[in-house]
């Protein structure tokens, strides 16, 4: 499925400009988007002359096809600093449209802008969410801002929690399709990281299962007490079993605090999947702003680029160097994180294993009270599901969080500052270091 332009103006202009899969283009702008530079491919393929472009505000190529919410959200996050990734729909100085899949990266005075030709089946949902942003722009009059609100929000929907992590998904994606296109394996780095993604969905899932057992469990202490008071004298050992469970299971619970991130405002593993869906968008572009150096380097010799076109290439490796800077150092503290979780994970495992003895105390007392105790069965019962729950779900996030970490070393940049990474013992449960090929 395709937007095809109808106003009369586009009527022999509803074409596409080709451009092959294995090219890539760049442009080159100051901090305001004006156009200081390019390669060849995209003079060629917006239609226009060097000096038409040179100067010029990118908006130039702007088609009207594209939601304004798109580059509010651009806008919003190259501002701050962060690379983003975006489809976009371009109009050549003809009138005909190009599609791109756009690395946009702020560099020193502005910002590079790589792009690809997009091919993966995440492009076909997002022409037709684009449709839909546009008909929304005009029929219910959103601003940039509003637009780019309900495209979030779209997103959400779509299991997307943030920009940023669709447009991790979307360059994993379409550098996936373009190295399937071209007859090349899918680089591993980044499919390691595509692999970590549902661990680390279950160790958040797990997570989340911990804190509900325990909320459940706070008010067993209280029920057994009420149990204990029509059972035996005040102060006899159901008494005594539930003020030390309740001791106990307080000290459990406080524990609990060192699985939450960012001053307990979201849970740890919430907080790495937002690292990993960073250094998984960062892995995917340096591959691609690897593979641009390298055209715009053979152009440089080959003389195919303008006078002064040295200085591209030597942005486009600075780049490049500040990328896998950024990933190993994301993934260093994803790496030193999950190594917590799992010391947290054993700790708690620890803990509740003294709280299970109470538990086991409780059984044998009220064996001993025999068919007078029938009233504490539905509380024992309810403390032998909680002690089996938490202990596989501890066990699962062990399981999950030992995969994470064989994945975060398959995604370390192989040429990284050994400074940058973690101590060794950060590699707790079976005493590895990081990998360097
Ligand atoms: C490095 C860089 C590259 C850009 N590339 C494009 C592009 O290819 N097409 C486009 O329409 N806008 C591009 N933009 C965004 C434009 O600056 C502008 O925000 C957009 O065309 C919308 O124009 P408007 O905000 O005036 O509506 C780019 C911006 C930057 C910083």
């Amino acid at each position: 499925m395709n937007i095809q332009t109808t106003s009369p103006e586009f009527t022999n202009k509803s074409e596409d400009v080709p451009f092959e899969i294995d090219e890539l283009f760049f442009s080159r702008t100051d901090e305001r988007g004006v156009i200081e530079s390019g390669n060849a491919v995209f003079r060629r393929v917006s239609c226009y002359d060097w000096d038409n472009l040179v100067g010029a505000p990118h908006k130039i190529i702007r088609h009207s096809d594209m939601p304004k919410g798109v580059f509010f959200i651009l806008w919003e996050r190259i501002k701050k600093g962060l690379p983003t990734g975006a489809y976009v729909k371009n109009r050549a100085q003809d009138g005909r449209y190009y599609w791109v899949y756009a690395i946009v990266s702020p560099i020193d005075g502005g910002y590079v802008s790589v792009r690809l030709k997009p091919s993966s089946p995440v492009f076909e949902t997002v022409i037709a969410e684009y449709a839909e942003a546009l008909r929304s722009e005009r029929e219910d009059g959103l601003t940039p801002e509003q637009s780019a609100a309900r495209i979030r929000d779209r997103l959400r929907g779509l299991g997307f929690p943030t920009y940023a992590a669709f447009s991790s998904y979307a360059i994993a994606h379409e550098t996936a399709a373009r190295d399937h296109a071209l007859g090349r394996g899918e680089d591993g780095r980044t499919q390691s990281l595509k692999l970590l993604l549902p661990e680390l969905k279950s160790i958040d899932e797990d997570q989340k299962k911990l804190f509900v057992a325990f909320e459940a469990i706070r008010g067993i202490p209280s029920n057994m007490r009420i149990v204990a008071s029509r059972l035996e004298p005040a102060g006899g050992p159901i008494s005594a079993i539930s003020q030390n469970y309740r001791l106990m299971s307080n000290e459990v619970t406080d524990h609990l605090g060192a699985f939450l991130a960012d001053g307990g405002k979201r849970n740890l593993s919430e907080s790495i999947l937002a690292r990993v869906y960073h250094a998984m968008f960062i892995v995917a572009a340096s591959r691609v702003q690897r593979e641009v150096r390298t055209v715009a380097q053979a152009a440089l010799v080959s003389g195919e680029e303008r006078p002064g076109f040295e200085l591209e290439t030597e942005i486009l490796t600075t780049v490049l160097e500040d990328y896998t800077r950024k990933s190993a150092e994301t993934l260093a503290t994803v790496y030193h994180d999950i190594a917590r979780l799992m010391q947290s994970s054993k700790d708690l495992k620890q803990l509740v294993t003294g709280l299970d003895s109470i538990r086991v105390l409780c059984r044998v007392e009220a064996g001993r009270l025999g068919s007078n105790s029938a009233a504490l069965t539905p509380v024992i019962d309810q403390l032998d599901r909680f002690h089996i729950e938490i202990d596989n779900t501890l066990e699962q996030i062990l399981e999950h969080a030992d995969e994470v970490k064989d994945l975060v070393e398959k995604a370390m940049p192989r040429t990284v500052n050994r400074t940058l990474l973690p101590k060794h013992g950060g590699s707790a449960s079976r005493g590895r270091g990081f990998r360097f090929a």
